[in-house]
């Protein structure tokens, strides 16, 4: 008999918000030196969306939040703890979460952001999960929004073809029953943080003409080594969090993988032991969105019928620090 952590919290309602601008990779062919042939070939991606210039992480967050709040008929005063996840918060200081406390009307909620790159929303479950479980708070929103398309260098084929915008949100709340997070696995690894990174415009390399001209403040990135990492952490994280929960990839209903190239995704599902019929997939019309991507994903496919009461879900995500993740949930 596995031992799953008691209370159980569970999510109560998921949303998600693209913007409506989509940029193909025909377009692309005529911004880079590249081919709709390989993007499709090296990554699976065929599109993504792009956000206005007007709309910031914690507008597109609030869309997201808006659905997840109305599915789980929760009022935006009941909301104890807020955190967004973002690597592209509208301004460095205050956070995000505060931005998007003040539109949704939050006011009792306390509200703040973490920085875990695309792994950040998972990261997010399990300290809302911490926080609801020790009984400091009812309700709790969890939101990842990323406008990645205003740190990618459009000039740099490499990454530039990877990236797109969008939010996820769900709310959570103790379980009842016996629906809720069953295991987690959280890692990081600082020392390989030069692999994936924006180096400049921050307090170490301040912002400056220099920092400007030479692009120190856009994303920086090392494909293939990110790729190794990526494959080997998201394999761990699933088989970690697997063993915590007593389950298998055959008591897998679906697998909801970090949505950031269709070759780690194949790897992730094999690795598990899960067919791919099994394995929940957006990155063809979505692009890498970092730690908007899961939350997009599972709102998609509850809303599709792929999940629903009941369902075991086993998802798992890689990102920059490095971090990764791995979590088993029963909806
Ligand atoms: N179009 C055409 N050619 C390109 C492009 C492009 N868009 N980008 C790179 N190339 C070229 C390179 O210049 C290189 O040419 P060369 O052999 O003449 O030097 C060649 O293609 C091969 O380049 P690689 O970087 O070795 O290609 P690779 O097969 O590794 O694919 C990719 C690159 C898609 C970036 C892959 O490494 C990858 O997906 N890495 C993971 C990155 C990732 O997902 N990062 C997101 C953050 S972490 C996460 O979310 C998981």
């Amino acid at each position: 008999m596995v031992k799953h952590p008691k209370p159980l919290v569970e999510i109560v309602g998921t949303g998600r918000y693209l913007p409506e601008r989509v940029l193909t990779n025909a377009d692309l062919e005529k911004m880079v030196d590249t081919s709709d042939e390989w993007i499709r070939e090296r990554t699976g991606i065929g599109e993504r969306r792009i956000a206005r210039e007007d709309e910031g992480a914690a507008a597109m967050g609030a869309e997201a939040a808006l659905k997840a709040m109305n599915r789980a008929g929760v009022e935006p005063g009941e909301i104890d703890i807020l955190i967004v996840s973002t690597a592209t918060p509208d301004r460095l200081l205050p956070s995000t979460a505060c931005d998007l406390q003040a539109i949704l009307g939050a006011g009792n909620a306390m509200a703040f952001d973490i920085s875990a790159a695309c792994s950040g929303w998972l990261y997010g479950l399990t300290m809302a999960e911490g926080y609801l479980a020790t009984g400091r708070g009812e309700i709790a929103l969890v939101v990842g929004t990323e406008k990645m398309s205003s740190i990618v260098d459009w000039e740099d084929r490499a990454t530039c073809i990877l990236f797109g915008d969008a939010a996820g949100a769900a709310v959570l709340r103790r379980a009842t029953g016996d629906r809720g997070i069953l295991s987690c696995h959280h890692k990081s690894d600082g020392n390989l943080a030069s692999l994936l990174h924006r180096p400049g415009g921050g307090a170490s390399i301040p912002m400056s003409a220099e920092v400007l001209a030479d692009k120190g403040h856009l994303l920086k990135m090392s494909g293939r080594e990110v790729f190794k990492y990526a494959v080997r952490s998201m394999a761990d994280a699933s088989d970690t969090a697997l063993q915590q929960a007593g389950l298998t990839g055959e008591d897998i209903d679906l697998l909801i993988p970090h949505q950031a190239n269709i070759r780690i995704i194949n790897a992730t599902a094999k690795y598990a032991g899960i067919p791919m019929e099994k394995v929940y997939i957006n990155v063809d019309r979505f692009g890498n969105t970092s730690s908007a991507a899961i939350p997009v994903a599972l709102d998609e496919a509850i809303e599709k019928g792929l999940a629903g009461p009941g369902s075991v879900i086993l998802t798992a995500a890689f990102g920059a620090g490095f971090t990764w993740s791995g979590m088993t949930l029963r909806l």
